[in-house]
């Protein structure tokens, strides 16, 4: 029995994909619960359009954290190395998001391959969570060790994730340096319980346009 199940398990956390539709953005998503202890978990949300083209395309990211974690990281590739990594810490009443890429396991540097516009809805902070949402292009295609990766929008496929306690040292800044992590682990998500045949209408309706998925597999400009 995985580590995370076992965990899920015992704290009667659920465990799988499901479907989640966010009323403030609009977006259906497929949602993760990733447990990180007995108690608490991190709630992965990722909103893909139907009509993806076969090449790059644009994916929404939600998270939902504990106020406790001090950032967390997203690895769509399913481990650190040499795949996009959306890491995010809290930053006020907001989140700042930050593009990174790891060629080891050393700090990620900055990645330009990768980029987020926050929503105007899904971003905030409370009591208990600090909440982030944001359109990435560049996360759902990317250069791997073994050459050109693609989430098909249709799929399952293994993510991983990292936490910690310890705080960004420049919370306002998306290339701050943060401590590394606590023990990593790994989820599979069904991408096909997040599909949106409105993508980019409702992209427009949180105030942001859905031009620039990502040039990793093409040539000429988009
Ligand atoms: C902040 C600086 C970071 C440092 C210094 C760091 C360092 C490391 C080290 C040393 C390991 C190996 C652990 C072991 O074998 O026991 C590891 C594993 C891992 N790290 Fe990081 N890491 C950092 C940031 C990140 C970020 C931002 C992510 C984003 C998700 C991440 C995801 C992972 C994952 C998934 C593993 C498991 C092994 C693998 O898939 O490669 N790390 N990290």
């Amino acid at each position: 029995m995985k580590l995370s199940f076992a965990l899920a398990a015992l704290a009667g956390l659920a465990e799988g994909t499901i479907t989640y539709v966010d009323q403030e953005t609009g977006f259906t998503f497929s949602e993760y619960k990733a447990a990180y202890s007995l108690t608490a978990n991190i709630v992965f949300r990722f909103a893909l359009p139907s009509n993806a083209p076969s090449g790059p395309y644009n994916a929404v990211i939600q998270t939902v954290v504990p106020n406790q974690l001090g950032w967390i990281g997203l690895a769509w590739g399913g481990n650190m190395v040499r795949n996009p990594l959306t890491v995010a810490y809290p930053n006020g009443q907001k989140a700042t998001v930050s593009s990174r890429w790891a060629t080891g396991h050393t700090t990620p540097t900055s990645y330009t391959g990768a980029t987020y516009t926050l929503l105007n809805a899904g971003n905030k902070v409370n009591g208990s969570h600090w909440q982030f949402t944001a359109k990435c292009s560049g996360c759902t295609t990317w250069t791997g060790t073994s050459g050109s990766v693609r989430i098909a929008p249709t799929s399952s496929s293994r993510l991983a994730f990292a936490y910690s306690t310890g705080k960004a040292s420049t919370p306002s800044s998306n290339t701050s340096s943060i401590p590394v992590h606590d023990t990593p682990n790994y989820f599979t998500n069904d991408f096909s319980q997040g599909l949106n045949p409105n993508f980019d209408a409702l992209l427009q309706r949180n105030g942001v346009s859905d031009t620039g998925a990502g040039a990793v597999f093409v040539d000429g400009p988009l």
